[in-house]
């Protein structure tokens, strides 16, 4: 599923557009955006229009394009969606390198966040990042995620090997830290 048009104070979460595909091709082929992600191999332009495609008819996903400045900067998604269970796990990539450290990822997590709780119905978020990967852990903990744990030596980057962080968010907490 696509997610719909949640606005926040400086970007919008939308659905793709037919032109969206394109840009993933160019993100994902730069190393400096892919350091940190699971996905770290450039996707052609069919195989990123069937990526949209897929997720857009998935039941179990909810992905966004995210936009800030008037263009497209990357994306954000809640996937693998237990409904029994209601619990899910989010990610994010911003693509457009000029568009880090204006506190677009951190917006993105926040509008998502509430998106997944009050309008999915969901009970627990689970997310994850390097362990050197600041933005990333400092974003999602604002958006209310905790460590719940550390696997060791779990991914190799740039030469050696390097810890992942694990991060929850229960709507309970959430909610409390956010009241209506
Ligand atoms: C990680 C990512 C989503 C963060 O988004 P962003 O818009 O660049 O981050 P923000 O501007 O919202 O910053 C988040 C926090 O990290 C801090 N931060 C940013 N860069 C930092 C750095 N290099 N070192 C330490 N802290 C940093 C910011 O100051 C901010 O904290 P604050 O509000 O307390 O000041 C984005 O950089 C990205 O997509 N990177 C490439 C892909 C990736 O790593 N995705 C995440 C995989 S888990």
């Amino acid at each position: 599923m696509f997610g719909p048009v949640l606005k926040g104070k400086q970007i919008t979460l939308r659905p793709p557009d037919e032109t969206d595909a394109a840009r993933f091709v160019a993100w994902f082929a730069d190393l400096e955006v892919t350091r940190y992600l699971a996905e770290r191999f450039p996707l052609s332009l069919p195989q990123e229009e069937d990526f949209i495609k897929r997720i857009g008819e998935s039941k179990n996903d909810v992905w966004w394009v995210i936009e800030a400045e008037g263009k497209a900067i990357g994306a954000t998604g809640i996937h693998g969606i237990n409904w029994i269970n209601a619990h899910a796990t989010t990610g994010t990539v911003i693509g457009d390198k000029s568009c880090w450290r204006k506190g677009y990822g951190s917006e993105s997590m926040a509008l998502r966040t509430e998106y997944a709780f009050r309008h999915l119905n969901l009970h627990k978020l689970k997310s994850g990042a390097i362990m050197d990967n600041e933005p990333s852990k400092r974003a999602l903990q604002k958006a209310g995620y905790r460590q719940v744990g550390i696997e060791r030596e779990e991914s190799w980057r740039d030469g050696r090997w390097r810890d992942h962080w694990l991060c929850e968010v229960l709507r309970d907490d959430w909610e409390r830290e956010h009241p209506r």
